[in-house]
Order: structure tokens, then sequence, then C-alpha cells
């Protein structure tokens, strides 16, 4: 549970709000991340927060300005130094999807679950199999191993059971109002 120090070795603007950081251990090295993980980053006397990985070697996280802790972490510059935890969660299936046509849903369908579960709704109609879809989801987090509470959907922890979760496990929870 104890962050690792890892310095802001590079970092470059990708929108007015957000930036990506490459970080480089200044101790033992967290496990390597798989695509669709997070780990919990930690602005050091501000606070922590989940955000994916968006390269794994060497590790590269892209954050967007939301609020204090998350405009802590894109405020810091190279040099600075940034705490990290996990990496935590599931992750994309790659395996099941080597050779096969993909399709992404994201941008605008980005939004709150109801936006993700009518996308998903969408794609079932126009013939793609349920149980080939996959949905990333996010919600609050505050432990990111399954103490807290914080990321419940139902029965699912979302740290340690998503933020990937198959479709046909997360319908039934998302079509629940305000679970
Ligand atoms: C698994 C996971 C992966 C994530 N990956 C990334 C990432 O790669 N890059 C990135 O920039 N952000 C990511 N986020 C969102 C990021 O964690 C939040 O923006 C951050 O927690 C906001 O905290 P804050 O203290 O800065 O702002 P707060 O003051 O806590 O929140 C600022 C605003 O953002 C909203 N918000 C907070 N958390 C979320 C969320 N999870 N989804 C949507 N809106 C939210 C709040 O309702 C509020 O309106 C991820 C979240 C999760 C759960
Ligand atoms: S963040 Fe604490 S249980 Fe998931």
């Amino acid at each position: 549970m104890t962050p690792v120090p890892y310095r802001v070795a590079d970092r470059w603007r990708e929108t007015g709000d957000t930036v990506t950081l490459r970080l480089e251990p200044l101790g033992r090295p967290i496990g390597e991340p798989r695509p669709g993980q997070f780990t919990m980053m930690y602005a050091f006397g501000i606070g922590e927060v989940p955000i994916s990985v968006s390269r794994a070697v060497p590790i590269e996280q892209t954050v967007r300005a939301a609020g204090a802790v998350s405009r802590a972490i894109h405020g810091t510059r190279t040099g600075g130094v940034l705490g990290l935890r996990g990496p935590y969660g599931t992750g994309w299936d790659l395996d099941g999807a080597r050779g096969r046509d993909l399709v992404f849903a994201g941008g605008v369908v980005c939004g709150p679950e109801i936006m993700m579960r009518l996308t998903a709704e969408a794609l079932v109609a126009r013939g793609v199999p349920a149980a080939d879809v996959r949905l990333s989801l996010e919600r609050n987090m505050r432990c990111g191993v399954a103490w807290c509470g914080h990321c419940q959907l139902g029965p699912l922890l979302l740290c340690r059971d998503g933020p990937v979760v198959a479709y046909e496990t997360a319908a039934p929870l998302m079509a629940v109002k305000e679970l």
C-alpha cells in the first residue's frame, strides 16, 4: 500500500488540460502493467487518484486536470516526484482478441455509464455477440485494493473486478438505477 516514488522523466501536453507523464522509479518499481490496468497516482500531501496506464515500459500515464489531485499531478514538472501503487484491476483480453476484428468506442461515449450501456446495446442490436463486448467502467476509487467499497457496482468492486468488465456481467447491474 506504500506508494513507490517515481520521478517525472518527461512530460508533454496532449490537449489544453491533459498531459502525458513518463515516469522512472526511484525505488523498487511496481510490476509491469497490462493494457487496461491502472495505478493509484499520489501527489504527495494532496491525494491519490486512479489513472490508467498509457504505456507499460517505460511507464507513461495521461492525466486530465479534473480536480485538486489530478490538477496537482498534471502540474508536476519534469524532475518532480509522484507516488505510484499498483498496477491494479483487470486488463483487456488480448489473447481472446488476437486475429479478430476489433471495434473501439470512445470519445463521446466515454461519458456516464448510461452512454456505455446504450453503446453496447447498439452494438449487440447490430449483430455483435454480447459475449464479445467489454466495457471499461470507472467509479470513484480510494484504496484500489478491494477494501473500502468506494468503487462498488452491486457485487463487483471495480478496482478488483474492473475496470474492464464483460458486458454480460455488467449489463444487468447497469440496468439497476443508482446502483
Ligand atoms: C480505473 C480508472 C482509470 C482512470 N484513468 C484515468 C486516466 O487515464 N486519465 C485521467 O485523466 N483520468 C482517469 N481517471 C479519472 C480520474 O481518476 C479522476 O479524474 C480523478 O479521480 C479526479 O480526482 P480529483 O481529486 O482530481 O478531482 P475530483 O474533485 O475528485 O473530481 C473532479 C471532477 O471529476 C469527476 N470525476 C471524478 N472521478 C471520476 C471518474 N472516475 N470518472 C468520471 N468523472 C470523475 C468528479 O465528479 C468531478 O466533477 C480514471 C478513473 C478510474 C476509476
Ligand atoms: S477502491 Fe476501495 S474497494 Fe475499490
